[in-house]
């Protein structure tokens, strides 16, 4: 069982930015992505519709023999973890536990700025997970229903996804926020547009980095770590497949994607 892959699925593109940190982590790891484009995006889709998505993710990469699976999608892991880690034996992680972790990463973040999907925000699931890890905490929670359509178009530098980043972020500037969790698996692809314009003192954060942690650690401890020699290697299926997608995945992961193959769900 070690030495097979890592499922990753998210709706998308946006899942990548989990496989990154996971392979500068787990370099020795074979992974297969798995991303729903033609069913992009997830954010808008009644809970129920987002877990039966989510189910059939987890049969495909179930089929490709991974021995453990990161729900690299906000939305998914807000609607369908817990039922999906009832349904099947493997370990699946989701990706909110490693946001709250790194929004609270610094003592002093008593201000936190959430923008998500509109499924993940109406899932109140990052307030919920929030408060369990700290008390008073102070919450604005904001659904960015543009922001994924306008990533998944490449328009990561375009004065409408600025306008549309000003407009859900503003008020929250302007009653004051500490960090600000990215809390969608694509807005990473977003930070230098952000950071061009957000005061420098708050911190942006995303869960890639400290979910390719929770991973790792807990690989260690089902003994599940890929002990061959050979570097580990990237597949990516798509359910549907786009040059946007191809353009995204170059610039969002260390080395070219490779061959990407159509997914059949
Ligand atoms: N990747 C999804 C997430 O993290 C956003 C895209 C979607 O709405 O499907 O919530």
């Amino acid at each position: 069982m070690r030495s097979a892959p890592l499922g990753f699925f998210d709706s998308g593109v946006g899942g990548l930015t989990v496989v990154r940190a996971a392979q500068q982590l787990l370099p020795d790891e074979d992974i297969i992505y798995l991303g729903d484009t033609a069913r992009v995006p997830y954010g808008s889709k009644s809970p129920q519709t987002i877990r039966e998505f989510a189910e059939q993710d987890v049969e495909f990469l179930l089929s490709h023999g991974v021995k453990a699976i990161v729900i690299a999608c906000n939305t998914a892991t807000a609607h369908a973890l817990p039922d999906l880690q009832k349904k099947f034996e493997l370990p699946i992680l989701g990706v909110i536990e490693s946001g709250v972790k790194a929004a609270l990463a610094d003592p002093s973040t008593d201000r936190v700025g959430i923008i998500a999907t509109r499924g993940t925000i109406r899932s109140h699931a990052y307030q919920h997970a929030l408060a369990q890890e700290k008390t008073g905490i102070l919450m604005h929670e904001q659904s960015a229903p543009l922001l994924v359509p306008l990533i998944e178009e490449d328009w990561l530098d375009h004065p409408a996804t600025e306008a549309a980043l000003h407009t859900y972020l503003d008020p929250m500037v302007e009653k004051g926020i500490d960090a600000l969790l990215l809390a969608c698996t694509h807005y990473p692809l977003l930070i230098p547009k952000l950071q061009s314009f957000l005061p420098e003192d708050i911190r942006l954060v995303d869960s890639a980095t400290t979910c390719a942690e929770h991973l790792k650690a807990e690989l260690t401890r089902l003994d599940l770590l890929n002990d061959s020699p050979d570097p580990g290697s990237l597949q990516i299926h798509l359910t549907d497949l786009s040059e946007q997608f191809e353009n995204l995945a170059k610039r969002f992961l260390a080395n070219p994607p490779g061959k990407i193959k159509r997914a059949v769900l």
